[in-house]
Parts: C-alpha cells; structure tokens; sequence
C-alpha cells in the first residue's frame, strides 16, 4: 500500500488523506483486514423466530446464510454448495425446510449438515458427514444477529463492553421489534465517506432544510458524541414544547425515545431511532468497491402495534427527505475527494465546538488506518 497518513499530519489535525477513499490497494486491505474480520449486523433476532427462517448477508463477493435450526439454534455458514461450489440461496431472506442447491439437489439440514446428496450411494467411500456447510461465527447482541468471517474474532459484547446497556436504556422494545421495511439504496461513494458523515455534527447546521428540521426536534446544543473504542454513540436530548415531528402532531403518539438516538458498531453498523418515532432503525454502509457503497436501511417495529401516522411520515421522511440530502453529499464529497486540488482534510476539534466537532470523525479514520496499517 504506497498511500500514507503521517504521524505528523495526524498531530496537526490532517485527516486520513484522499487516496484512502478511491485507492484500489486500500480497499483491497479494508476487504480482508476490515471487512474479513469484524462483526456485520445481518438481521434482529425476530427476523429468524422459526426454525427454517433464513437470511442472507453479502460481505463483497463473500456470502453468508443464517439460519434457525430445528432445534432452535441459530448457526450461519458461507452460502456454498460442498458438491461443486454453487452459491445455494440469492433470496434475501425467506423460510425453507432445508437447503437444497439448484444444480445437483445436494440437501443440507438448517444445522449445515448434508441429508441428501442423489446418487451418492454409487460412489464408493463417499461419506456424507465429510462435506457439511462450512460454519461461520454467529453471535447475539441486544437483540441483533451479527456474523463473523474470522473464526478467531473476539466476541461482540467484548469488542463493545458496555454498548448493550446503552442501546437497551434508549430503545425499550428491543426485543419485540419486527421488521416492517428494508431498502437497499446503492451510492456511487466510499464507505468511509458515508460513515463521516452519519458521525458529525457540524453539518447539520448547514446542509439543507431537511437537516434543519432534525435539529429543531432536539436540543442540538446538548448533542453528544462520544467514541469507546470500537462502538460510538451520538445522542441528541429531547427538546422542550415540541408539539409536531415529520408534520404530524405528537398527541397521542408513542415512541421509543423523545431524543436522538444513534450508536455505531465498529466498522459500519448503527442503530438508531428519531424523535417520537416508534421505530428502530439499522442503518448499514457495505461497501461494494472502492468508490461506490450500497447502504441498508431496515425499519423495525414493535410487533403487534400498529404504525401510528407520525411513525409512518418519519420513515417517509428519513427515505424520501433527510436520507437523500446527505447522500447528495456524500456523491459531491467523493466527487471532490478524486480532485487535484485536494489532498486531505482539516479536523474541526477543539474547545467550545462540542456538538460540532469531528472528534468521531478522527477517531473513526484512527481505527480504519490502525486495522489496515497492522
Ligand atoms: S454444486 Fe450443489 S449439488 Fe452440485
Ligand atoms: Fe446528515
């Protein structure tokens, strides 16, 4: 890797240079040194509720199935037939008694081990147990299902000490949610690109009307950004003698949090939810090449209530309005970031900038450039 971050750039405020955000070797080193070894968010708990539930994760050209087994366990392996190396399932989700490949009709039991496999009995010493999915680490987190690449990861709750007390203390149904949408919205720009942006303040101020809006739903004065190590919170409190949010009036409604929620997992997880909203959100910035993303927005509600109007004009205002004014920024900046005339940032970090300030922003370039640098 010929791009550098220098050790005196960093002290005088320089962000991570341009190049990290286009360069093909940097990208190369995020996909197995990143990417390859962290833990991606791929569903709620509730999205796999019955044995034969299954999702499906892209991690780059990397795919990976997750299941509820028939005893009740949730195991995930890399989508991949043992027999010839068929991808086994493209659908997003869905429910199946067993996993069947399309080409030969090898079945595989919800616990990866392979039931059927015709012909076989033809093939001396052929043995089934030789040639179950190949396994992949699985974990629950407050509530979510994470996967792993990386046999060797360390678990979630130890890479985020403390994070599921704060995600459950701001979103009280945590365990009841249900999934009610999901859009993939592709967006010609770097992850990291994304990410920055979803992790400051100083914005919001300045970046359009819709952003506007959002911060006179809290007290913008007392957002907090705080970063522990690989999982980070950005927390805006309730403000006082709101009585609309999203253009519908607030009585009656019911929400998860009357403040601005948001906590990000080390490298491209957040969980979030809006004012007076009732509804969690997860928000997933995949990278799909070196300059271009596809970013995953799930809505989740509480099962069994119904979406109120002010829930449903928040989701609509998230997709149609807030979500579009910054990817609108996030095209122009990586637009910017391939110009000569550009070669790296300038930090905004300092006393009195609290709300505004990018410290989340440099911590988040510290932890990409210490994972690929290693
Ligand atoms: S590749 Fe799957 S059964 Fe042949
Ligand atoms: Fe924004």
């Amino acid at each position: 890797m010929s791009v550098q971050w220098s050790d005196s750039e960093r002290a005088a405020g320089r962000s991570l240079p341009a190049a990290y955000f286009y360069d093909p070797s940097v990208f190369e080193r995020e996909r197995l040194r990143i990417f390859f070894r962290s833990w991606h968010l791929v569903a709620h708990v509730n999205d796999l509720k019955s044995p034969g539930d299954f999702v499906t994760h892209n991690i780059l050209e990397q795919s990976v199935l997750v299941t509820r087994s028939k005893g009740g366990e949730i195991r995930a392996f890399h989508n991949v037939c043992q027999h010839r190396g068929n991808r086994l399932i493209d659908a997003p989700r869905g429910h199946t008694p067993a996993i069947t490949c399309a080409y030969h009709a090898w079945t595989y039991a919800l616990d990866g081990k392979l039931r059927g496999a015709p012909r076989t009995e033809c093939v001396q010493g052929f043995d089934k147990s030789q040639h179950s999915l190949k396994p992949v680490r699985v974990e629950v987190f407050a509530a979510f299902v994470f996967v792993n690449l990386d046999p060797d990861a360390q678990s979630v709750a130890d890479m985020a000490p403390g994070a599921e007390a704060v995600i459950r203390q701001h979103l009280p149904d945590l365990d009841r949610l249900t999934l009610i949408e999901q859009v993939d919205v592709p967006v010609p720009a770097n992850w990291k690109v994304i990410q920055e942006n979803s992790i400051e303040g100083y914005h919001f101020d300045y970046s359009g009307p819709v952003h506007k809006q959002l911060v006179k739903l809290i007290d913008f004065d007392g957002y907090t950004l705080e970063a522990y190590d690989k999982y980070w919170t950005y927390i805006g409190p309730p403000q006082k003698n709101v009585t609309h949010a999203y253009g519908v009036p607030l009585a009656n409604a019911r929400w998860q949090t009357d403040g601005f929620f948001n906590i990000g997992l080390w490298p491209n997880a957040t969980i979030y939810a809006f004012p007076y909203s009732d509804v969690v959100g997860t928000f997933i910035m995949n990278p799909t090449g070196p300059e271009s993303s596809s970013l995953r927005f799930g809505y989740y509600a509480v099962e069994g209530r119904p979406l109120s109007d002010l829930t449903r004009a928040c989701i609509r205002w998230m997709n149609e309005e807030l979500g579009p004014e910054d990817i609108r920024l996030n095209i122009s900046n990586q637009k910017g970031l391939r110009s000569l005339g550009f070669s790296q940032g300038r930090y905004l970090i300092g006393d009195g900038l609290n709300n505004r300030s990018e410290h989340l922003v440099r911590h988040f370039h510290e932890l990409c450039h210490a994972a690929i640098s290693s």
